[in-house]
């Protein structure tokens, strides 16, 4: 249903666009979304992640490439008709304490987006009750336990799904989740990324999963497409059980070296866990290999050569990938 090719977003610095403290957070980012598919992020902190994200859901602008939803461009429809696309995008944040407002009760906070639908569709107030109903059943909790209460008077695990709720209302065709399970507590996740499965086999709803934890994104969709981002650029995708399990972008096996247990893999992922350099500040240079000061298998050509990504259905962007590292052991070690 979406597709993104060449996605571009430059954050202005203090001398604008073009000026050296302008930050590249997206960068030559291309993928696709499949109708109920999952497609996850993985990439550590300030990688641009949460960028691509908004980016999607129309709540930030983009510098360059296209976004084409339902082979729609929409940089190229009136305002009121990609409004009316962006709106079946729907954004499941990280806190979903901050997501809701702690004045209003939850019967509030789900009707008042059903109000705008009802008003488009001429539905009355009996249609909104009964949608207010179905969708809190379709998130798995009890309308009437929780229909009069506040925010607060609900664990993480059920404001989430109330964050949920809400985003279902108007029958999106994707949920963006980021980070959607990282703030509730270990022993309630389980459920909030089972219900997004479910969501997906039941209604066709795509999950775009965006984490730093590789074994949930496994649980969303190991039928899915797996990215792994690094400043910015994609630099390893494929099927998510093929990036987890057959790791060749170094980044990604140092990224999957730091997950303690993968749960159900029955092979083992990177045993042994690879060292990364400290995290370099400012702009990586364009020519080059924007990991190779990191990577503990760098050689000079990563230095002068940019790698593009290469392989077919699995692809990766490095001069030496996994079968040729040619520094068994990393450097650091
Ligand atoms: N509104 C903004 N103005 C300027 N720079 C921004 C803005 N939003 C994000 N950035 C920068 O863009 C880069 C990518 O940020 P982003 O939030 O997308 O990363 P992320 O991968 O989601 O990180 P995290 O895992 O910490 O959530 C970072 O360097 C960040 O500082
Ligand atoms: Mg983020």
């Amino acid at each position: 249903m979406i597709e993104v090719r060449h996605l571009e977003k430059t954050f202005p610095g203090t001398r604008g666009l073009l000026g050296h403290d302008a930050i590249k957070a997206v960068n030559d980012v291309s993928f696709h979304i499949p109708d109920g598919g999952a497609v996850s992020f993985i990439g550590e902190s300030g990688c641009g992640k949460t960028t691509i994200g908004r980016i999607l859901a129309g709540l930030e602008t983009y510098t360059a490439g296209e976004v084409v939803m339902d082979g729609q461009n929409l940089a190229q429809l009136p305002r009121r008709q990609r409004a009316v696309l962006l709106r079946r995008v729907q954004l499941i944040q990280q806190d979903p304490y901050q997501a809701l407002n702690p004045a209003r009760t939850i019967e509030q906070a789900l009707t008042d987006p059903l109000k705008v639908i009802a008003k488009e569709r001429g539905a009355d107030k009996a249609w909104i009750m009964h949608r207010l109903h179905e969708v809190l059943e379709l998130v798995g909790l009890d309308p009437d336990a929780v229909i009069y209460k506040y925010p607060h008077m609900l664990s993480g695990g059920q404001r989430q799904r109330i964050v949920i709720a809400r985003a279902l209302t108007v029958d999106p065709s994707v949920l963006v989740a980021d980070e959607a399970v990282s703030m509730i507590d270990v022993s309630l996740r389980l459920g909030v990324l089972k219900l997004l499965r479910d969501l997906r086999e039941r209604f066709k709803i795509s999950v775009l999963f965006i984490t730093h934890d590789v074994a949930s994104a496994r649980y969303v969709g190991d039928d899915g497409q797996m990215f792994v981002i690094y400043k910015g650029r994609i630099v390893e995708h494929g099927l998510t059980d093929e990036v987890i399990l057959h790791p060749q972008h170094p980044y990604t096996q140092a990224l999957l070296s730091a997950v303690p247990v993968l749960k159900g893999l029955e092979e083992p992922g990177p045993d042994r866990y690879i060292p990364l350099k400290e995290f370099g500040h400012g702009q990586p240079p364009e020519h080059a290999c924007a990991f190779a000061p990191r990577c503990p298998y760098a050689q000079p050509l990563c230095g002068q050569e940019k790698p593009e990504l290469v392989g077919t259905a699995h692809q990766y962007a490095c001069h030496y990938p996994k079968e040729r590292h040619v520094v068994a052991v990393p450097l650091s070690e």
